[in-house]
């Protein structure tokens, strides 16, 4: 979703801020511009579309040694030119991420006579730090704050004040980067990662005012707060495609050394359980465990899914997953027994990290099953696991899919070993995903049978996807993948619901992808498969079975436990999207309207 980036120090802010823009290209957004502060005063420069037309359109002698740029991803107001930030007030410019909820209000109220330029909420922050005329930047600000309701990570200069920026946070990440004599702000560490990798992340409600050599945090209530830099773990190499032709194809690729990361350190092959040093739950604790409940959205959704029935499979604890967007409207019991895990690539999604801050209010425990370290949901957390996946830079979730899933497979092994699972069930579950990485790799050697099927696929309007128990949850992913990446109708059923409604739409031309893992449901698929082909449905067959499925195309995987399986299925489905995508000549790591981090509601 939108992104910030910020640069004070003695050299040229420009190039500085356009490459951080552009590394957070990834986070979806539709225009872009900068403000910069230089020998002649401010400047600003903004345009529709991408990073690459803001820089080809830059005028040459745009330089300054003081500068915010922005990424923005609409929400209030067309993706045009005019709405792109900065937006500007008298001598003030501002970038904004989140929702200012009460711009309405403030539009017909205080700033009543102020003639605006754009149909943005954002603007009303320019306008209103602007009136707060003679103040301090960093007073202007924090008083203009005051004054709103909603989320926001904000940056701030102003053209008589060039010695400074003034950034603040509420529900919106904002970090700053510390260097020698030169400081940054960036609402992603990413965008930072060739300058520094010593980061300050601010709190919610908190500012900071930064200048070349120093900063200076406080709260909104003015209390003076200090901060430490943290070492930012990521690097310039983790953050390009690193010979792949995009990021989607390097994140599917590295799905073994991904589960590698999410396993080391943390299997106990002498006690067949897990060590999850990050969370929190002593045995007693477990014991009292009535109910395990799984938040998420998106992908992260689906992989809790898979990741609650693992769950509740292996340690008899009743588990579910819930997407975390619906789930503080529909007033949830909070239960004191229940264990609540939010799950989330990013760490930043805004329904789930309100779901956290609900579950917390009602005095609910929740840990988190985050990529992102230091993100805002793993802080706002108790206690927690990371995936430790590595960035995930392109908007189609991959690696961190299947590393959330891997992870629910060693909270189900911590937990299961406290209740009922006997060691010889652990140390089944363990050999599982000892082999997991090589069965994965075995996966992705077989690309070429996936480019195949692909073509197959890729003539399609509409698509479905069936599957059963643990197959339905990876079904409703790869039918994800698929809309997302490729544009193309994508639909995932249980298997058994297909002759409740979807059956009147089979036809020639609509392929259906089943996933049918060698099991004791196996029969039922055959008979599904069956009553699609009755009516001329092309089928595309998933499976770890060798015995042939007639009529139908097969993509063998390798055998593995049964709670495993979902995770090579997925890595088969990743790729037919993937591959549909590229035949249809799509933007894979940039699928139209999405955003990587959705930090709005
Ligand atoms: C799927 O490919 C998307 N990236 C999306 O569904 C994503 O999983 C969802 O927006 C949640 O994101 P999070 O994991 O960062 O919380």
């Amino acid at each position: 979703m939108c992104g910030i980036v910020g640069y004070i120090g003695a050299n040229n802010a420009v190039p500085t801020l356009f490459e951080g823009l552009q590394r957070l290209e990834y986070r979806g957004y539709d225009s872009a511009g900068v403000a910069i502060c230089g020998r002649n005063g401010m400047k600003i420069h903004k345009q529709a579309g991408r990073v690459a037309d803001l820089v080809a359109t830059a005028p040459k002698r745009l330089r300054g040694t003081v500068g915010i740029g922005h990424t923005r991803w609409a929400t209030h107001g067309e993706a045009t030119t005019v709405n792109a930030h900065p937006h500007t007030s008298g001598s003030v410019a501002i970038v904004h991420n989140g929702v200012i909820e009460n711009a309405g209000e403030l539009r017909a109220g205080v700033l009543a006579n102020v003639a605006f330029a754009t149909d943005t909420d954002s603007e009303v922050l320019a306008h209103l730090i602007a009136a707060q005329d003679g103040a301090a930047l960093e007073d202007a600000v924090r008083a203009a704050l005051l004054m709103v309701e909603g989320a926001y990570g904000v940056a701030v200069i102003d053209q008589r004040q060039p010695d400074r920026i003034v950034v603040a946070r509420n529900g919106s990440p904002v970090l700053l980067g510390v260097g020698n004599g030169e400081h940054f702000v960036a609402s992603d560490a990413a965008a930072l990662v060739r300058y520094t990798d010593q980061v300050v992340y601010l709190d919610d409600r908190e500012l900071a005012v930064i200048h070349a050599d120093g900063f200076r945090t406080f709260t909104l209530d003015a209390a003076t707060t200090t901060k430490q830099p943290v070492t930012a773990a990521l690097t310039a190499d983790m953050t390009g495609t690193s010979g792949h032709d995009d990021f989607m194809h390097k994140e599917i690729w590295e799905q073994p050394e991904a589960v590698h990361s999410a396993l080391r350190g943390r299997v106990d092959h002498r006690f067949s359980t897990a060590h999850l040093g990050g969370i929190d739950l002593v045995p007693k604790d477990v014991l009292t465990l009535r109910r395990i409940k799984v938040l998420g959205c998106g992908s992260a959704y689906y992989a809790g899914m898979v990741g609650a029935q693992l769950i509740e499979e292996l340690t008899r604890i009743p588990a579910d997953a819930e997407a975390a967007s619906e789930f503080r409207y529909r007033k949830p019991v909070i239960e004191a027994d229940t264990l609540y895990v939010a799950v989330s690539q990013s760490g930043e999604t805004y329904d789930t990290l309100a779901a956290v801050e609900e579950i917390k209010r009602k005095g609910g425990r929740v840990i988190g099953v985050v990529n992102t370290p230091g993100s805002t949901i793993s802080r706002a957390c108790e206690s927690g696991v990371y995936l430790h996946a590595g960035p995930e830079i392109s908007v189609a979730s991959t690696k961190t899919f299947t590393s959330t899933v891997v992870v629910f497979a060693l909270l189900a092994l911590y937990l299961g070993r406290i209740r009922d699972m006997g060691p010889a069930d652990g140390a089944r579950l363990i050999g599982a995903l000892d082999t997991l990485p090589g069965q994965i790799a075995a996966v992705l050697d077989e690309e070429s049978r996936m480019i195949d099927v692909a073509h197959g696929l890729a003539a399609a309007a509409d698509l479905f996807y069936i599957g059963r128990v643990r197959s339905y949850h990876v079904a409703l992913e790869g039918a994800q993948k698929m809309k997302e990446i490729t544009y193309l109708h994508a639909e995932a059923y249980p298997a058994a619901e297909l002759k409740h409604g979807p059956l009147a739409l089979i036809g020639a031309g609509t392929p259906t992808v089943v996933l049918a893992p060698d099991d004791e449901l196996w029969d039922k698929n055959m008979a599904s498969i069956a009553e699609i082909q009755a009516r001329k449905g092309p089928v595309v067959v998933v499976t770890d079975c060798r015995r042939p499925v007639s009529g139908a195309e097969r993509i063998l995987v390798p055998a593995t436990e049964p709670e495993l399986q979902p995770v090579l299925l997925g890595v088969v489905l990743q790729l037919l999207a993937y591959h549909v995508a590229r035949i249809l000549g799509r933007d894979i790591d940039r699928p139209r309207n999405l955003a990587k981090s959705v930090t709005v509601e």
